[in-house]
C-alpha cells in the first residue's frame, strides 16, 4: 500500500491545506485545523479526467468468468430474502426498531455464514464482548467460528478488517460507529454517512461483504440509515410488534434479487427460529368465523402468504368518525371505503372504522383490496363471511374489480391449508382447480350483492 500523505481539514468548514495553521484562511476560526490522514489510500488527490477511463462492452463482461458463487446460510429465510444467498463483496443494510431483534438475527447469521465456510468478523458497538458471547451461548452458539472485535472507531475498524480480511464483517450498529475526521457525535446522520461510506467503498475494494445494521424507530425518527439505503447494494427491514413473537425479514430494495421477499421468523428463548410455513402462523389465531373476518391470499416476492384482515365498524359517538388502520395503508383504506359508497351505496358515514392485519404482518399489494372491502362489510353487516373462503382482487375508482398476478399460486396456497373456496376478480390467468372453487366477479357491487 502506498504511504498516503496527510492533509490538514478544518473542522468547521471542512476546506483542505496542505499544512497546519492556527487560523482557517477560508472561514477565519481559530484552531479548527486538524491533520487527517486519508483513510483509504484509494486514488484520491488526482485531478478528474487525469487518468484513462475504461469502459467494455456488455457482451465482453460475460462468458470469461462465472459470476462468484453465494453463499448459502442454510438460514432458508434469511437465504430466500437475500435473493438465493449472500452475494461476495455486497454491502446490506439491516434496519429495524431498537429491541427487535437485530442483534439476535445478526449473530445467528454470523454462525451461520461461517459454518458455510466464510471468514466471519462481529464488530460490536453496542455491547462489551462478554455480553455478546453470553448472547452467543444463550443462542447455543458458543463454538461458532467467528471473530468478534467491540471497537466503535472507524479508523480501528477498517485496520481491523485489512489485518483480518474477512469474507463477511457485521457491524452492529452503524449509529455507534464515529469516523474521527468527521466533527460530529456518533449517530448523527453526517457520521454515519462517512462510516457507511467507507464502509461499502472497503466492502467493495477487498470484496469483503458488510452487513450494517441500523436503528429506525417507527416515525423515522433516527433519521441516520435513511441515508444509507441509496449506498448499500441490499436493504432489509426486520419488522414486527413488540407483542408478537412474529418477525419479518423484508428486502425493501435488493439489487441481487426480488424486493418485497419476506423470511418469517418467531423469537423465543434461544432465538430466533425460523417459520416455513407463515400462512399458517399468521391464521392460527383464527377462531370460529366471526364477522368483520376475511382471508386474504397474497404474494409476498415470491412466495404465497395467506393472511387474515380483521374490521371493525362502530357508530362513533364523535362528530369526526375515526379510521384506525394497522398493517395496511390507511389511504388506501379510505379509498376503498369510498368506492363502496359512492359505487355500491353503502355509506360509511357516522361510523368508526378499524382496520387490522393479524399477526403484526403489514401487506401492500392492491390486490388485498377486495379482502379490505369484504372484511369491512361483513363487520358493517354483521354477517360472517364463509370460513373456508380466500379472497383477493384490486378495486378500481369506478368499482370494477381488476385482474392480479399469480392466481394459480395463491389459489394453490390456499388449497394447501384447507380452504376450499376463492372469490377472485375475472379475467385473471387462472387454471380450473380441482378442490377449491374460485367464483369469477368483475366489480366490486357484483360482491356486495352476494353477501
Ligand atoms: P436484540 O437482538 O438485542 O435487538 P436489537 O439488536 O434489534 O436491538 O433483541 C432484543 C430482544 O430479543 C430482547 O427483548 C430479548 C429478546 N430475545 C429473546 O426473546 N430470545 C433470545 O434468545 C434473545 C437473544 C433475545
Ligand atoms: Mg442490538
Amino acid at each position: 500500500m502506498a504511504k498516503s500523505s496527510a492533509t490538514f481539514v478544518c473542522q468547521s468548514c471542512g476546506s483542505t491545506t496542505t499544512k497546519w495553521s492556527g487560523r482557517c484562511d477560508a472561514c477565519g476560526e481559530w484552531n479548527s485545523i486538524v491533520e487527517e490522514v486519508p483513510l483509504a489510500a484509494g486514488p484520491a488527490s488526482k485531478t478528474l479526467g487525469a487518468s484513462k477511463g475504461r469502459s467494455l462492452p456488455l457482451s465482453d463482461l460475460s462468458g470469461h468468468e462465472a459470476p462468484p458463487p453465494r453463499t448459502i446460510s442454510k438460514l432458508d429465510e434469511l437465504d430466500r430474502v437475500l435473493g438465493g444467498g449472500l452475494v461476495p463483496a455486497s454491502a446490506l443494510l439491516v434496519g429495524g426498531d431498537p429491541g427487535i431483534g437485530k442483534s439476535t438475527l445478526l449473530l445467528q447469521a454470523a454462525a451461520a455464514f461461517a459454518n458455510a465456510g466464510l471468514k466471519v468478523i462481529y464488530i460490536s458497538g453496542e455491547e462489551a464482548s462478554a455480553q455478546v458471547r453470553m448472547r452467543a451461548a444463550r443462542l447455543g452458539l458458543r463454538e461458532a467460528p467467528v471473530k468478534l472485535a467491540t471497537e466503535t472507531n472507524l479508523r480501528d475498524i477498517l485496520t481491523t478488517l485489512e489485518n483480518e480480511k474477512p469474507d463477511l464483517a457485521i457491524i452492529d450498529s452503524i449509529q455507534t460507529m464515529w469516523a474521527d475526521n468527521v466533527a460530529s457525535a456518533p449517530g448523527s446522520v453526517s457520521q454515519v454517512r462517512a462510516s457507511a461510506h467507507e464502509l461499502t467503498s472497503f466492502a467493495k475494494r477487498r470484496g469483503t461483504s458488510v452487513i450494517l445494521v441500523g436503528h429506525v424507530t417507527k416515525d423515522g425518527q433516527i433519521a441516520g440509515p435513511r441515508v444509507v439505503e441509496h449506498m448499500v447494494d441490499t436493504v432489509l427491514y426486520f419488522e414486527g410488534e413488540r407483542g408478537h413473537q412474529f418477525r419479518i425479514l423484508r428486502a425493501v430494495k435488493n439489487r441481487f434479487g426480488p424486493a418485497d421477499e419476506i423470511g418469517v421468523f418467531e423469537m423465543t428463548g434461544s432465538g430466533l427460529a425460523e417459520v416455513a410455513n407463515p400462512s399458517a402462523l399468521f391464521l392460527s389465531e383464527r377462531g370460529d368465523p366471526s364477522p368483520g373476518s376475511a382471508v386474504f391470499a397474497g404474494i409476498e416476492g415470491t412466495r404465497p402468504v395467506l393472511v387474515e384482515f380483521q374490521a371493525l365498524v362502530a357508530p362513533t359517538p364523535h362528530s369526526q368518525p375515526r379510521r384506525s388502520v394497522v398493517g395496511w395503508d390507511g389511504g388506501r383504506l379510505a379509498m376503498i371505503l369510498a368506492v363502496l359508497e359512492a359505487r355500491c351505496g353503502i355509506p360509511f358515514a357516522g361510523l368508526d372504522v378499524y382496520l387490522n392485519v393479524a399477526g403484526g404482518m403489514k401487506v401492500s399489494e392492491p390486490a388485498a383490496d377486495l379482502a379490505v372491502a369484504a372484511a369491512l362489510l361483513s363487520a358493517r353487516e354483521d354477517i360472517a363471511l364463509p370460513a373456508e373462503t380466500v379472497v383477493f382482487g384490486e378495486i378500481s375508482l369506478s368499482g370494477a374489480l381488476r385482474p392480479v398476478g399469480q392466481t394459480e399460486n395463491r389459489l394453490k396456497e390456499a388449497q394447501k391449508l384447507g380452504f376450499t373456496a376463492a372469490i377472485v376478480p375475472k379475467g385473471g390467468k387462472s387454471v380450473p382447480r380441482d378442490g377449491i372453487a374460485a367464483t369469477e366477479i368483475d366489480a366490486l357491487a357484483s360482491f356486495v350483492g352476494d353477501v
